[in-house]
């Protein structure tokens, strides 16, 4: 089975949802009241939002942002930073999540496609730029010196995620494509197994629960990343 094979040159794309952080005790976004905790995705996480009420939107980050010195990565995270070392072919991870386990872990041919927790983006100079701690209206851009035109450099629902080019890519010329960890609700991610699958790539899925699109893929098992993620690398390196 492809999935297994890990021959040399084969060209490999992972994608990563909230499930890959959910055993390092990052909440999942939909959960089953579908309320990121506690408000409506469009309270929180549009541009429109943003505008209405700053100061609920920085709180909300702010408060996502702080939470992330209270964790680790974990054992999923570890096992694909030493794929990544160890695959002999082409590899790209994308990941939905803007938390930074992956790169704590030691992955970096990653790309965070909804932005990062830990970067701002100021509205005044267009700069983006590392942030650590609160943000807050008020913030002052390391830049330009604007206040309150510094916003968390996270796509939100209606803006473009980054680097859809590169990834696209990558993915028409993968040969096996692996989600880990996300509902298949949100697109463009959602759609990458219809492309990978166009191409003819084998497509394995590892979820705790089948995906909105897990049709899609050849394969899926089902379990907690922590557990499915070393056990996969494990056999596709052996
Ligand atoms: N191991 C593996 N999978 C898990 C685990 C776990 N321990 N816990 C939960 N899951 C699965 C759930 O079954 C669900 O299918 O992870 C998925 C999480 O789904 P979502 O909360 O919808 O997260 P995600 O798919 O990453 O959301 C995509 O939507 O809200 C936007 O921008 C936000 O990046 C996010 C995007």
């Amino acid at each position: 089975m492809v999935a297994e094979r890990g021959q040399n040159g084969e060209r490999l794309v992972i994608l990563t949802g909230a499930g890959m952080s959910a055993d390092s005790g990052v909440p999942t976004f939909r959960a089953a009241d579908g309320l990121w905790e506690g408000h409506r995705v469009e309270d929180i996480a549009t541009p429109e939002a943003f505008v209405r009420d700053p100061a609920l939107v920085h709180a909300f980050y702010d408060a996502r942002r702080a939470y992330l010195d209270a964790v680790a990565p974990n054992a999923g995270h570890l096992a694909l930073a030493r794929l990544e070392r160890e695959w002999p072919g082409d590899f790209l991870l994308v990941t939905q999540n803007v938390d930074d386990l992956h790169e704590r872990a030691g992955s970096t041919r990653l790309i965070h496609m909804h932005g990062e927790l830990k970067r701002g983006w100021c509205l005044a100079c267009d700069d983006r730029f590392a942030w650590s701690g609160t943000m807050g209206e008020g913030a002052l851009c390391p830049s330009c010196a604007t206040c309150d035109e510094v916003r968390p450099d996270i796509v939100w629902f209606g803006e473009m995620p980054y680097q859809m080019d590169r990834i696209d890519e990558a993915l028409r010329g993968c040969d096996l494509f692996v989600s880990i960890g996300t509902s298949g609700a949100v697109y463009p991610a959602a759609g990458f197994v219809q492309t990978a699958r166009y191409v003819g790539a084998h497509c394995l899925e590892l979820n705790l629960d089948p995906s909105q699109g897990s049709i899609f893929f050849d394969e899926t098992r089902l379990g907690r990343a922590s557990e499915l993620v070393p056990a996969w690398v494990e056999k596709l390196l052996a």
